[in-house]
């Protein structure tokens, strides 16, 4: 195998995986894409992205018809192909538990190994618990005809809606070795981002691990430690979003990751923190991560505390009122609604006999597949028609810019709850809507 420009797989085409595959061959490599799911295979066969991520639909076009990018269902022809193997499935929170799923990344390891045949490396990329990496390396020995077959660990730190730009050009690069032979190998995986001068870090297997828990535990906490600040400036009457301003000037903290409001959701830091206090448990470090829970906790006050602020806008009660919620995704540019925030507080409403009436430009069909009961419109217009609160709990662009004079015609009652704190108040009470923010007064 030549370390020059190995050939790589990826196994698992979601948004990490498909992300991973089509710029890997925009930085110059041969891949073959493979995921169990055949619709999927068959869509980005044809290529269509089967999830909405700014910038991937034309990086897929442009390799479509290239001969270096391929998608398969079949594990032979990926271990035939391929020197270097990605494992990006997913690993979900289990029901009704905080530790995370690894069904996923077992399939993978345990399909892939006995097609093995000569010596190749494996790389980890799925969030997974300390631990994992050891385990998969003697499962996938066990079940594999080639002895030298390695395991790497490689987190990924890639944010949806800037998902091409991450993985082109990441912050650093993490890689987890057990050899020499190994951190060749996966250098020469990611030559030209390494060429590019991004940093690399050489480590463990749970280093590389816990590397991406950290980071995703530091960022919920930030976002949380904000939106506890925002709990105070409710009490006292101070504003949030400028206490935010303030003390993100301290070069030491930085304005980041520090926007008050509904909080955060998604498929990863909600369920990265309970994975983590799962696993610190299992390890006897919980009191290590125990502030994690209250991370939590506070995130999800977000959601109740927004509940509330729609009641103080229509005498205490959703029921026979028509709300306009903008926003079904977890975050803009997204059309991902997993642990969406957004869609959480809309299906309370519904809950409480509210007519809740939803508009995002990218989430819908998602949304509708997960609850149905709730009415789904197309357009911003449609939404605010008659609305009796309007609700801004996704910032898509659209939103932040709406005119509150503009509007004010269209809605049944000029009440706006501003779920991200991105509305302007003085200008929306000047157009006369009774603003509500969290955090603001
Ligand atoms: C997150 C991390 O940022 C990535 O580095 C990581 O690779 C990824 O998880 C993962 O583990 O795969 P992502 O889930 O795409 O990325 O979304 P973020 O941009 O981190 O936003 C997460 C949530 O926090 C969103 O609901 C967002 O609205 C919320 N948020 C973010 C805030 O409420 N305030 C902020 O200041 C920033």
């Amino acid at each position: 195998m030549s370390t020059e420009r190995p050939k790589l797989s990826v196994i698992g085409t979601g948004y990490l995986g498909a992300t991973h595959a089509v710029c890997m061959v925009e930085l110059g490599y041969d891949v073959i894409g493979l995921d169990v799911d055949e619709e999927k295979i068959g869509r980005l066969k044809k290529g269509e992205v089967p999830f909405f991520e700014p910038g991937l639909p034309e990086l897929l076009t442009k390799h479509a018809n290239s001969g270096r990018l391929r998608f398969t269902t079949s594990y032979e022809e990926v271990a035939e192909f391929a020197d270097v193997h990605f494992v990006c499935v997913g690993t979900p929170q289990k029901k009704g538990e905080y530790s995370a799923d690894l069904r996923y990344v077992e399939a993978a390891f345990t399909s892939l190994a006995p097609h093995l045949t000569r010596k190749s490396l494996v790389v980890g990329k799925s969030t997974v618990p300390a631990g994992t990496a050891a385990r998969m390396e003697k499962l996938m020995r066990s079940l594999t005809p080639c002895k030298d077959v390695e395991l790497a660990w490689n987190p990924e730190f890639l944010r949806e809606g800037f998902a091409v730009e991450d993985t082109l050009r990441p912050d650093r690069l993490v890689f987890g070795v057990h050899s020499d032979w190994a951190e060749q190998q996966i250098r020469a995986a990611f030559a030209p981002v390494i060429e590019a001068g991004t940093p690399v870090i050489v480590t463990d297997f749970a280093t590389a691990e816990l590397v991406k828990v950290a980071a995703n535990s530091f960022l919920a906490t930030k976002i949380s430690f904000i939106n506890a600040m925002a709990e105070v400036c409710e009490a006292t009457g101070a504003d949030v979003t400028q206490l935010a301003q303030a003390i993100g000037h301290d070069a030491r903290i930085g304005h980041r990751f520090l926007r008050s409001g509904l909080g955060f959701g998604g498929g990863c830091l909600p369920k990265d923190i309970r994975a983590f206090i799962a696993r610190a448990g299992e390890l006897g470090v919980d009191q290590a991560v125990s502030f994690l829970r209250e991370v939590d906790e506070i995130n999800l006050r977000r959601r109740a505390r927004t509940l509330e602020l729609g009641l103080d806008l229509i005498d205490g009660t959703y029921r026979g009122t028509r709300i306009a919620v903008l926003g079904a995704a977890f975050k803009p540019n997204s059309d991902d609604i997993r642990d969406s925030p957004a869609l959480d507080v809309a299906a309370s409403i519904g809950r409480r006999g509210g007519d809740v009436v939803i508009y995002d430009p990218q989430a819908i069909e998602n949304a509708r597949r997960v609850h149905p009961e709730l009415i789904y419109v197309e357009s911003l217009d449609e939404a605010l028609t008659g609305a009796d609160v309007t609700m801004v709990l996704t910032e898509w662009d659209e939103f932040c810019s709406m005119d509150p004079a503009a509007i004010g015609p269209k809605v049944a009652q000029r009440n706006i709850v501003d779920g991200r704190n991105v509305l302007d108040p003085v200008q929306w009470r000047k157009a006369g809507w009774r603003y509500r923010a969290l955090g603001r007064p």
